[in-house]
């Protein structure tokens, strides 16, 4: 049993990370072992959780597993974790309850734990101790362990637990089994080394470690011979991309103008943090077309005296210049941030000059949170005496401020035409087709099905909070 530990997880060694080429195997006893089943991943989270479901995917698959449409379906069920806030957590646990009957109802069931969860030491403990009835458990570093580990479950038929403190190298060649036809995502970095005083994710996904430029850069390739259309660069803090390099210089400046000239039709990147981002990257993005007038900008607070407590390094000043530079530098940018209200001290005042931050930035929209206490992390020791009454109504305000500007900005888009990649028939709607702008803003339009898949001219018709409708043009 291999068991996470924070204290371990919290170190930051100065030990070269290696590219392993050849590490994923599956053991010949695997191969065929997924034959007539079929395997469901619930996935929770962010694109980076959705991105490791699609390689597990792949993993089972290469075990000959197929894919089940829904739990009752399948014959393997994993749960792809979130550890970011609490009710994260809670529905984790309140599917495991169900599954539990699931199990009971069919023998041969069976259900593991992975991703963000499954790196905390108190989620696996109560696994142990509550939850005996499960067959696996592993981390975000050993996916490409996956085989190995339910070979091991096979031959114990114990609850096999198998989860890394350390981040260990990072592994090229692993299978991906892509959701969409026509988008992708393509991991450019693992981890992060920011430790923002109330986030998990150092803790759950390592250290720092950035994929060598021209793996990135031959995926991409790939993938427009494939003929995907648009690619999101993905890391948990993308524009600190290359700072872990020893031996090179080569920053997310650099990889941004270098994917753009791959020629891909759409090249997008998340998340950033303010902090990284230089006036080279700005400028690369206002001179590629084909990198997507789309910023997804956290700020977290609009209070410096939070800021600092958050340790997010920048003041609300530094970020409004740089929000002010992006504006000038990349007209019909699109900007959308992160805010968590109720961070431990924060006041009425604080909380105002969030208000006034969103006002003077008008966002196109932001995912707003309340504060969420994480166990290991610095915020979760620091006095927190707002009530949840006072936090509940600080992030009413806030999202029916958020919610004004996002209508508001979408309205100056009645009338206009829009580029739009096509992705399916809308579900609310069989005879509307979806799909995204460039600059992310969801659009319902009225098209021939033969547009799926491909980017064309729309001409908005309506505006609302959360998304636009519109025709085709010509
Ligand atoms: N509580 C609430 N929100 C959080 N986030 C990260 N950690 C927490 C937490 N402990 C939010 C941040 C981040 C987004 C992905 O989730 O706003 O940008
Ligand atoms: Fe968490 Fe901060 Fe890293 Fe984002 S930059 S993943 S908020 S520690």
């Amino acid at each position: 049993m291999l068991k996470p530990n924070f204290k371990e997880a919290r170190k930051r060694t100065k030990e070269e990370i290696k590219v392993l080429r050849d590490e994923y195997k599956v053991p010949l006893e695997m191969k065929n072992i997924g034959k007539n089943k079929k395997y469901f991943i619930k996935t929770y989270g962010c694109q980076m959780n959705e991105h490791d479901s699609e390689v597990m995917s792949a993993i089972l698959e290469d075990m000959n597993f197929s894919k089940a449409l829904d739990y009752d379906d399948a014959d393997l069920i994993i749960l792809n974790t979130c550890a970011i806030r609490e009710n994260a957590h809670n529905k984790t646990f309140g599917m495991l309850g169900r599954l539990k009957h699931l199990k009971q109802e069919k023998k041969d069931l069976l259900v593991g734990l992975a991703g963000c969860m499954s790196q905390e030491e108190s989620v696996v403990d109560e696994i142990l101790a509550k939850y005996k009835w499960m067959d696996f458990v592993f981390g975000t570093h050993n996916i490409h362990k996956l085989p190995e580990i339910l070979n091991e479950h096979y031959k114990s038929n114990k609850l096999e637990v198998n989860v890394w403190s350390n981040e260990g190298n990072i592994v090229e060649n692993l299978p991906v089994k892509r959701d969409s036809k026509y988008k992708a995502w393509v991991n450019i970095m693992y981890g992060c080394d920011k430790f923002c005083t109330y986030c998990i994710v150092p803790y759950t996904r390592g250290k720092q470690r950035s994929r060598m430029p021209e793996d990135i850069i031959n995926e991409v390739k790939d993938l427009i011979k494939e003929g995907y259309k648009e690619v999101t660069l993905l890391g948990q803090n993308v524009n600190a991309y290359g700072k872990d390099f020893t031996n090179r210089d080569y920053k997310m400046e650099n990889l941004l103008e270098d994917v753009a000239k791959t020629g891909i039709e759409r090249l997008r990147f998340v998340t950033s943090h303010p902090w990284d981002f230089t006036d080279k990257m700005i400028d690369v993005i206002a001179k590629y077309d084909n990198i997507c007038n789309y910023i997804h900008l956290p700020v977290q607070s609009g209070s410096s005296r939070i800021l600092k407590l958050m340790g997010r390094r920048y003041t609300k000043g530094s970020y409004l210049e740089l929000y002010n530079k992006i504006r000038e530098k990349i007209p019909n940018c699109s900007i959308t941030t992160d805010i968590i209200v109720g961070f431990p001290g924060e006041s009425k005042e604080d909380f105002e000059e969030t208000l006034d931050l969103v006002k003077k930035c008008k966002f196109d929209s932001a995912f707003t949170f309340i504060y969420s206490p994480r166990k290991g992390t610095p915020a979760a020791k620091m006095k927190d005496d707002i009530s949840l009454k006072e936090k509940e109504e600080r992030l009413y305000a806030l999202n029916a401020l958020i919610n004004d500007y996002a209508l508001e900005t979408n309205k100056k888009l009645i009338g206009k035409i829009v580029k739009v990649l096509v992705e399916g028939v809308s579900e609310k709607d069989q005879n509307m087709l979806f799909g995204y702008t460039d600059t992310m803003k969801l659009t319902n339009v009225k098209a021939d099905k033969k547009y799926i898949g491909k980017i064309i001219d729309v001409k908005i018709t309506d505006a609302k909070t959360w998304s636009l409708d519109g025709e085709i043009d010509g």
